[in-house]
């Protein structure tokens, strides 16, 4: 098993706030999170400065562009130094393999570590009234075996997918070291805030998952790195408990 499976969501507005967190939660998070808000207030100068403080970072901007357009922001995501990013698998097979190759071969010319590349499936905020105001008319756990198939056949080194469906991709994909990566994470009795499709840390890695991203019910508690190292302690247990 990986020695730390909590990525932690730095959904925060600063960077300071951010440098805030990482300090606060060094050693106890295995990874941390750069979404869109935090990526699109303090840039790449602070992805630098994480991973120059010996942290690796998921970089979570979801890229869905044409094939061309993405596969030069992965190249642009390797330089950086990320040790994730992700794509939408909805943006079809020919973007996700034309970025596939344009990272390694970014990696071997210029000697850069390659960074694993993941496709979302289905947002963990979506339910059936998402999809069917997008005209879809399968279900979700439909929706996400078939994503995870197409990353798989495109080069993907994983998926993100709701705990809920972590099942369903280990099902549909047989490749050794496929990463599922579950956001819509929630300890026991924790609020839902926007995600829908929820499930607790204990079941999301028994359901077989890699990662966990954890957000809100982290950066909202009192005490962070206490709220950290009791979901860590839950899976912990879990995979005691499942070796045995
Ligand atoms: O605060 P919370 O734990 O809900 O944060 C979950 C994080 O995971 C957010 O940063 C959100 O953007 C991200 N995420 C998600 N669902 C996905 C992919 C990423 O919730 N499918």
């Amino acid at each position: 098993m990986k020695t730390n499976k909590l990525i932690v969501a730095l959904d925060v507005e600063t960077a300071p706030e951010a440098l805030k967190l990482v300090s606060e939660l060094r050693g106890i998070a295995g990874m941390f999170k750069v979404g869109m808000q935090l990526f699109t207030s303090a840039g790449p100068t602070l992805v630098r400065e994480i991973i120059s403080s010996g942290e690796r970072v998921f970089l979570d901007l979801k890229y869905h562009d044409i094939p061309n357009t993405v596969a030069l922001a992965g190249v642009e995501a390797t330089r950086l130094g990320v040790s994730i990013f992700n794509i939408h698998a909805s943006g079809g097979g020919e973007m996700m393999r034309r970025t596939a190759d344009a990272v390694a071969r970014c990696a071997d010319a210029e000697g850069l570590a390659r960074p694993s590349i993941i496709a979302v499936t289905v947002l963990t905020s979506a339910n059936a009234n998402t999809l069917g105001e997008l005209g879809g008319t399968s279900s979700a756990k439909d929706l996400v075996g078939r994503l995870a198939l197409l990353a798989e056949a495109s080069g993907m080194d994983g998926v993100v997918a709701s705990p809920r469906e972590v099942g369903v991709v280990r099902a549909a994909v047989k490749k050794p070291g496929f990463i599922v990566v579950t956001p819509g994470v929630r300890p026991a009795g924790a609020g839902l805030d926007d995600q829908k499709r929820v499930a607790t840390p204990r079941e999301a890695t028994l359901a077989g998952a890699d990662y966990v991203v954890v957000g809100r019910p982290i950066l909202g508690a009192s005490n962070p790195a206490q709220a950290a190292q009791e979901i860590i302690e839950e899976m912990e247990i879990n995979s005691a408990t499942s070796a045995a």
